[in-house]
């Protein structure tokens, strides 16, 4: 036997019981004759003591002892005299009577502890040891949790969970695929799924009205803090549902897991925001309304002026950033060169200075003073909400590239203002997308979230009209779940219409043969009795960092990929020998 208890279970309830633990050495001290070990497994950490008068086998064993050594250890459990409040065991200690090395370990290259001292990338080669880690060991038991209470929730609300192949035909949800050569069909390719969209649709055909599954999806994208080229979805569909009964059944889901992980009443319904109003006020499709700071469009009131810069401008708008009227100079400048980031890519930033006179009035000071009078910026501060004290950001330029220039803006103002504190969840359902995007570059239309999605049963006449201003204005059936900010989930109601489902190939400017060679077998299916049907996949792994408090998907990933997609622990992607490429004709 190795153990009768983990390292995280004694306390001085225990005290005067033998006991035996198993873990890895995390610190030796040595007081005095003494020497202190910290013994730590995933269920915590327990501090053992070897005495002057311990056995002789014991004392020496203890003097053999390195860093993240494997041992097992018999002992008593005795009182501390200097106790431990922050955790669990710190009451009590284990007075060694045995200690046995289960195996040595070789000086680990940065320190397992709760705060490590070694680099991401070091970190990352030696994976296994940063997960030995606490914060890594939460994260990943709250993924655990989440993943339980998923199941559980679902299966009793009737939904089964029914795997879908790896190996397929490309899904076109707007990401490269990775693709995965046959040996078998030679010069021809599987791609992996970037999700199990159509799957889950001939689910609903075959009748299986509640589908689920937590499923790896696989995406050849750019990679960002909450971007993995494989990542984990929540993937559901149901069958004869219209769009309120999608979200109010994953209202329920998303409750639960608030209640059952978090322990947080979540009043339901959620709000929910249309797209349109979501781009005009927050200047995104994924608003945090942990805080209002609301974009407002100042183009009106700025149409009549010698300031080229607004008078030639399609839109200009602003937001109030209440307080702030005390921004310095510098500051504004260092704000300035930050909206003019490519990643932002705003041509400039206007500020005006709401500060309260001396006799009880306010005045205005503007960056385009020689431009404005205070009557006008005194307009603007109205439509604006502003109040003494506060500070006008406005900006110009093009409409949607303005209000999302705005949109940044005002997510870091709240984050210089301490408004996106992690604790605080604003949860947002975002409904009403438009079905289209056109792209200037390939000069095409492309589908806002996935050719599947059916377009707003009134906006049909508009579907079928061959006037790209018309498809412009086509009204997705789609939602999307957001959190503080973050898209966590996606979904839609499904074109179940064979008719419906080529229109829609057609107008993402595909052939017919194009068509029918990689999606007949869809369009078919539709032909045998398809149900209406809708469903949603939300992105596991970024609800898992949201409600564990970390802005980086990797934490709550066992083993991830870093940003060039590499697996450093594995140095994955590598070459394959000549062999093999020869088995695989390539
Ligand atoms: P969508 O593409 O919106 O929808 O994806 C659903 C959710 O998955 C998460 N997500 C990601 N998470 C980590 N890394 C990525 N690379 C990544 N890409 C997406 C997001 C997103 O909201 N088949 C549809 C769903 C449906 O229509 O039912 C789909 O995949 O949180």
């Amino acid at each position: 036997m190795y153990r009768t208890h983990t390292c995280g279970e004694l306390n001085l309830s225990y005290t005067g019981r033998q006991v035996q633990l198993a873990g890895w050495v995390q610190r030796i001290r040595k007081l005095g004759g003494m020497t202190f070990i910290d013994l730590r497994d995933r269920y915590g950490i327990t501090q053992l003591v070897v005495k002057e008068d311990s056995s002789a086998p014991v004392r020496e064993a203890a003097e053999s002892l390195g860093r993240e050594f494997v041992v097992t250890v018999r002992g008593e459990v005795v009182e501390r005299s200097s106790k431990n409040p922050k955790i669990p065991t710190g009451g009590i200690e284990i007075a060694l009577t045995g200690l046995e090395v289960l195996n040595p370990s070789r000086t680990p290259p940065f320190t397992i502890e709760e705060a490590s001292d070694g680099g991401e990338e070091l970190r990352a080669r030696y994976r296994y040891l940063d997960l030995r880690r606490p914060p890594l060991q939460e994260a990943l038991m709250l993924r655990h949790r989440m993943a339980q209470e998923t199941r559980n929730y679902l299966s009793r609300c009737g939904f089964l969970e029914i795997e879908t192949p790896f190996l397929i035909k490309s899904t076109p949800e707007g990401a490269r695929d990775f693709v995965v050569p046959s040996r078998m069909n030679q010069g021809q390719f599987y791609a992996l799924p970037q999700s199990p969209q159509q799957f889950k649709q001939l689910l609903m055909i075959a009748g299986y009205d509640k589908y689920f599954q937590i499923v790896r999806c696989f995406r050849d994208e750019d990679l960002r803090a909450d971007r993995q080229p494989e990542f984990t979805q929540i993937d559901c569909e149901m069958s004869f549902v219209e769009r309120d009964d999608v979200l109010a059944e994953f209202e329920g889901l998303i409750c639960h897991l608030f209640k059952s992980v978090l322990d947080l009443e979540i009043p339901s319904p959620l709000p929910r925001m249309p797209y349109k109003k979501a781009m005009e006020q927050y200047g995104s499709d994924k608003p945090d309304i942990r805080f209002d700071m609301l974009i407002h469009d100042l183009t009106a009131l700025t149409r009549d002026t010698e300031f080229g810069v607004f008078r030639n401008a399609a839109y200009v708008g602003a937001i109030c950033v209440k307080g702030a009227a005390g921004y310095t100079r510098k500051q504004l400048d260092e704000l300035t060169e930050w909206v003019k980031r490519p990643q932002i890519g705003a041509s400039g930033l206007v500020y005006v200075r709401c500060s309260a006179e001396h006799d009880g009035s306010v005045s205005y000071k503007s960056s385009v003073d020689k431009f404005f009078d205070s009557q006008a910026l005194a307009a603007w501060a109205q439509a604006c909400e502003a109040a003494e004290g506060d500070l006008l950001l406005v900006m110009s330029g093009p409409g949607m590239k303005t209000l999302e220039a705005l949109g940044s803006l005002r997510l870091e103002m709240g984050n210089r203002l301490g408004l996106r504190n992690q604790g605080v969840f604003a949860p947002l359902w975002v409904y009403d997308f438009p079905l289209l995007e056109w792209d200037e570059e390939t000069q095409r239309f492309y589908a806002k979230h996935h050719p599947f999605t059916a377009p707003k049963p009134e906006d049909l006449d508009k579907f079928y009209s061959d006037d790209p201003r018309d498809l412009e204005q086509v009204n997705a059936n789609a939602y999307d779940f957001v959190l503080n900010g973050t898209e966590v989930g996606g979904g839609s109601i499904r074109i179940h219409d064979s008719g419906v489902q080529e229109r829609m190939f057609r107008v993402l400017g595909m052939s017919e043969d194009e068509v029918r060679a990689k999606f007949s077998f869809i369009i078919n299916a539709f032909r045998y009795g398809a149900p209406p049907h809708g469903g949603i996949a939300f992105g596991f792994d970024r609800w898992c960092s949201l409600f564990g408090g970390s802005e980086s998907i990797r934490d709550f990933i066992a083993f991830p990929k870093n940003n060039s997609g590499r697996d450093v622990m594995l140095d994955a992607p590598a070459g394959i020998d000549a062999l093999q490429k020869k088995e695989l004709g390539l």
